[in-house]
């Protein structure tokens, strides 16, 4: 099974094609045959965070040739490609008409089946093609709008743990870096600044630390690290890089204190279970600092610790048509009447938390 996927839910354009095979035993492979990614960092930069319109616009010039060029690169014709995935939601609704009208469109001109995939579900099942992980497995999504821990019972089968009840990781970096006057995006950043800092400077909260629910918070974090920076203005570079490093220190340290509220949840939900996994997603994923915390942790509970690479981690095609391979292999195709929707969760079951990550948007 050959699928193309196309993602264009934020700000990144990006096309793949990938291959799935399954044998009668279930095991699977795969084999990822090009994954072309464009970043519109460059025009959001100026603005400081993703402005929906020119995300939108930006999809409409780039898509065509990108799609092209996946092709290209995997030496393959449209007529050689067995079904077209493509990001449903949630995310930007401009973005997402872009990419969805686009997939329809070659599908029903190629006479190709065609799914629609939830974005998240896309990141959920990255572990499955890059380590050909069988499920149950709890995953960690830490990204720009979404900080989620959901237990991965099967394929179509997601209970969301955790969520964030305000702000994203990502976001927290991106404001923190933002008022320290560091570039965006704020994630590299702050990583790169609070290498030459003193994390026991500032004693930073460490929100909802101990408490028995597996949610995540940030917003009091970001506001202690905003009192922190105001009584010191001006800031010199050792006041950012030291706020920066505390900064990451409190955000490692109450991680894995609700990360680990998850992993007892997972064992007691499948005591038997051999070798459990927690798999990390999102652009945060790519913190070192945290991602060393994670493995500790993991180790320290018995976890394997599985961490794809990072252009697996963040926004990309590869695994939107990874997704679409999984459900074509267990489904009947999507109608070509399915909707964009902005907001899609994963566990419809999971309440909806007020102002859980950047405008329910970007994941
Ligand atoms: O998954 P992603 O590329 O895009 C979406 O959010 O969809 O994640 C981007 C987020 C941004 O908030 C960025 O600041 C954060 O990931 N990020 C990091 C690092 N690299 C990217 N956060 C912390 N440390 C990093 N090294
Ligand atoms: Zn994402």
């Amino acid at each position: 099974m050959r699928v193309l996927g196309i993602e264009t839910s934020c700000d990144e354009t990006a096309a793949a094609i990938i291959e799935r095979t399954e044998n009668d035993q279930g095991d699977i492979s795969s084999r990822i045959l090009s994954n072309v990614v464009l970043s519109q960092i460059a025009e959001h930069e100026p603005y400081g965070g993703v402005v929906p319109e020119i995300a939108a616009r930006a999809h409409v010039t780039a898509l065509d040739s990108l799609i092209a060029k996946a092709l290209d690169d995997a030496d393959m014709e449209i007529a050689d490609v067995d079904a077209i995935a493509a990001t449903a939601g949630p995310g930007l609704i401009g973005g997402l008409i872009v990419g969805l009208m686009t997939a329809k469109a070659i599908a029903f001109a190629a006479g190709k089946p065609f799914y629609a995939i939830n974005h998240l579900e896309g990141h959920a099942l990255t572990a499955r093609l890059t380590n050909g992980l069988a499920f149950p497995y709890l995953l960690l999504l830490v990204s720009g709008g979404h900080t989620q821990v959901i237990l991965v019972h099967d394929l179509g089968n997601y209970q969301r743990l955790g969520t964030t009840i305000d702000d994203a990781l990502g976001e927290a970096f991106d404001k923190t870096a933002k008022l320290l006057g560091l570039p965006y995006p704020g994630g590299p950043a702050v990583e790169q600044a609070a290498r030459n800092g003193n994390a026991a400077r500032f004693d930073l909260p460490r929100p909802l630390k101990g408490e028995a629910r597996l949610d995540f918070s940030f917003s009091g974090l970001k506001t202690a690290v905003r009192q922190t920076a105001t009584a010191l203005v001006p800031l010199t570079d050792q006041d950012v890089a030291d706020i920066c490093a505390s900064f990451q220190a409190a955000v490692a340290d109450t991680l894995n204190d609700r990360v680990k509220r998850s992993l007892q949840k997972f064992l007691e939900t499948y005591p038997e279970k051999n070798n459990p996994a927690l798999v990390v997603a999102g652009g945060v994923a790519a913190n070192k600092v945290l991602r060393q915390g994670l493995e500790q942790l993991c180790v320290q509970h018995g976890f394997s610790f599985i961490a794809p690479p990072h252009i697996l981690c963040t926004d990309n095609a590869a695994m939107i048509a990874w997704a679409g391979a999984e459900h074509a292999a267990r489904k009947a195709p999507d109608k070509l009447d399915f909707a964009p929707r902005s907001r899609w969760p994963l566990d419809s079951s999971a309440a909806p938390l007020i102002g859980s990550g950047r405008r329910g948007a970007k994941a």
